[in-house]
């Protein structure tokens, strides 16, 4: 394996022409992966994912900025002088080559020796738990077993980067789930920086070194999943990963990194590093899972009060507004019925200043 390398993004913007309109499907985008690092882009659909991706990848020309594999400017290289690899939503499979034919393409079109080609071949197979599979068509094999067949052609040639687009979202849940596992161990046993577009935000948190949040061709945030989720930077990354109440607040103290804040006649000590002046407002993400039931605080009208098993899923009113609470392992727990009035308050080491 290759030295692990760091990617640069600088300035990356691509504007699309089509039926004399100008759609900017990347604007401008800077982003730093250090090497072997594992980046997941997630964005609602068209934000710019596959064309970042497509444009790491050498499938498409940026319209402006650079690409650097390690200090090497690789914008304007061919796909195949670029040391990347992808794996593509269906799998790309030649359908009339076996498994063995399909992950050897490579090599052999690098005209590699026969003997190397096999044992290169064996090992992958091996890495890959496909040893079996050698001789069977993709016709032959389920969905998953494809989608291995794909992994181990891209990491064959011993690239430099790895690239996914999608990877799991033909599979079932069960699979995904076991594959997103798979993808995530042997990416960490080979140590390669691998760039990963989904829009499913389970997967970007499960997977991730670095999640990068795409919204209109911009990168909006990024982080490590835990500081998306517990530090969001706007409502719209708040309510994109995972459930957000947004409640609004006012600067009553502050005393350093701890800003008191009045909600609703209730006073949190909450840390942020925030400029911010007495007397300002506030809005304030604060999760379900961080409200603390039947405490002093607040009070709110039940107005869905529903048991999952794990979990008890509340929504109460509170000054006209809706706050989702939830309840983990609630049996034993005081539970509060549609129109009853539950008690409750925020957990202020949870709450954030957006
Ligand atoms: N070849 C093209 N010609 C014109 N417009 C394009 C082309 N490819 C993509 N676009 C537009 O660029 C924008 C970004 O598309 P892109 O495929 O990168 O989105 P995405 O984030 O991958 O979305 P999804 O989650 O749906 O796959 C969209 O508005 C899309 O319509
Ligand atoms: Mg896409």
């Amino acid at each position: 394996m290759n030295n692990p390398k760091k990617v640069t993004i600088k300035n990356l913007t691509k504007v699309f022409t089509s039926n004399k309109k100008e759609v900017t499907a990347v604007d401008n985008i800077d982003l730093e992966i250090q090497p072997g690092e594992f980046v997941c882009l997630l964005g609602p659909s068209g934000c710019g994912k596959t064309t970042t991706l497509r444009m790491l990848a050498g499938f498409e020309v940026p319209t402006s900025g650079n690409i650097f594999i390690g200090d090497k400017d690789i914008a304007n290289l061919t796909p195949d002088k670029r040391n990347t690899a992808m794996v593509f939503q269906n799998y790309a499979l030649f359908p009339h080559m076996n498994v063995y034919d399909n992950i050897s393409y490579g090599l052999k079109i690098q005209k590699r020796p026969k003997a190397e080609i096999e044992e290169r071949v064996k090992e992958i197979l091996k890495i890959m738990k496909m040893e079996d599979f050698a001789n069977r068509v993709p016709s032959q094999m389920s969905g998953g077993q494809q989608q291995r067949v794909s992994l181990a052609r891209a990491l064959i040639m011993n690239s430099e980067v790895l690239l996914f687009d999608e990877p799991l979202s033909n599979l079932d849940a069960k699979l995904r789930l076991h594959m997103r596992d798979e993808i995530r161990k042997l990416q960490q046993r080979i140590g390669i920086t691998s760039i990963y577009v989904t829009h499913d935000q389970a997967e970007a948190m499960a997977l991730s070194d670095k999640i990068v949040i795409m919204k209109d061709g911009k990168i909006m945030q990024v982080g490590s999943p835990k500081e998306i989720y517990q530090k969001p930077n706007s409502e719209f990354i708040a309510k994109f990963i995972g459930r957000a109440n947004i409640v609004k607040g006012v600067v009553v103290n502050q005393d350093s990194n701890f800003k008191d804040i009045d909600i609703y006649g209730t006073i949190y000590k909450v840390e942020s590093d925030k400029i911010l002046n007495i007397g300002d407002s506030v809005e304030i993400v604060i999760r379900p899972e961080s409200i603390i039931t039947n405490q002093p605080g607040h009070s709110g009208k039940v107005v869905k009060s529903i048991f999952m098993g794990e979990v008890h899923e509340y929504e109460v009113i509170l000054n006209n507004q809706v706050i989702e609470i939830c309840v983990h392992s609630p049996l034993g727990k005081i539970i509060k019925n549609v129109d009853e009035i539950l008690d409750f308050k925020f957990d202020n080491l949870a709450m954030h200043i957006i």
